[in-house]
């Protein structure tokens, strides 16, 4: 059932679990997460990043497979689809095509810009029901060509994006994307306490989601995250079960070449990775 992550994510600030932001490829990767989300009775966000759009070919593309399949396959349980780090332009696209949730990341520009732009889209997106997430404080790493540095957010800055009406809102705590380094230093709770404190009860969104210890997770959830962002990991697993497929043979043997075969350990890895997720964010059963 697709829907906006307004309710999804006031819901599970108020009970103290995160719902997943999984990341989509192909149909492969949506089927994957959809139906995995049906099995556990979680909800889902289905996060499309603008390079994923593109790959996809564009997101009225996205949009209507995604419509599509949730119909076909008779997902009953809420599912967002949500602009991940999305541009100014990109959320008008998305608006567009038939997205249930946007972000607009204007954690790069002077605060004075991501303000007025926020102010402009939060309007656009609510008046036709839409949820909106915006960025304070850059997330660290490279995703789909957007780097950031991984700063800490200033909970003032925070405070005045958060008064714009948005429905949830990220906030770098030293987050990164992609796998951490051996030298990252953790999150900082210091900040995200900060920030909550600031924010009363806007549910906060933790980027960077893979390689984040269970227990730093648990924490970020205590002091209220309700939505965390998973991409990596569920490529990284996906990659590892196709390798040893191909490296076993088994793409020789028979029939073994055809795509259904061939991606198959890989879909069942994806389905594992999510199922773990949505255990450990609490969201399972939470539909
Ligand atoms: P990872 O790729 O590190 O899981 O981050 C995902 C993300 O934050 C998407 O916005």
């Amino acid at each position: 059932m697709l829907v906006s992550a307004t309710q999804m994510l006031k819901k599970a600030r108020e009970g103290k679990y995160a719902v997943g932001q999984f990341n989509i490829n192909n149909l492969e990767w949506t089927k994957a997460i959809l139906q995995t989300a049906e099995e556990l009775k979680s909800p889902v966000i289905l996060g499309v990043s603008e390079g994923a759009g593109k790959y996809m070919c564009g997101f009225e593309t996205v949009a209507a497979m995604v419509a599509a399949m949730d119909k076909s396959l008779g997902i009953t349980v809420p599912v967002a689809l949500h602009l991940d780090h999305g541009s100014y332009e990109g959320c008008y696209k998305c608006i567009k095509a038939g997205f249930t949730s946007i972000m607009f990341d204007g954690s790069h520009f002077p605060i004075d810009e991501n303000v007025a732009k926020t102010t402009e889209l939060v309007n656009v997106a609510h008046g036709l029901g839409l949820s909106i997430e915006a960025e304070v404080g850059a997330i660290g790493g490279e995703e789909d060509g957007v780097i950031g540095k991984g700063e800490c957010a200033d909970p003032a800055e925070c405070k005045m994006i958060a008064d714009l009406g948005v429905d949830f809102l990220a906030a770098g705590i030293g987050n990164i994307h992609g796998v951490y380094p051996d030298n990252w230093e953790g999150l900082s709770f210091e900040t995200l306490e900060a920030i909550n404190k600031k924010v009363g009860e806007m549910p906060l969104v933790l980027h960077g989601g893979t390689g984040i210890p269970d227990d730093m997770i648990t924490k970020a959830i205590s002091l209220g995250v309700a939505k965390i962002n998973v991409n990596t990991e569920c490529q990284l697993v996906f990659a590892e079960a196709t390798r040893g497929y191909v490296e076993e043979g088994k793409d020789k043997q028979g029939k073994g070449f055809d795509p259904r075969k061939l991606l198959a350990p890989g879909v069942d890895a994806i389905k594992a990775k999510v199922k773990e997720k949505m255990e450990l964010f609490g969201s399972v059963g939470k539909a």
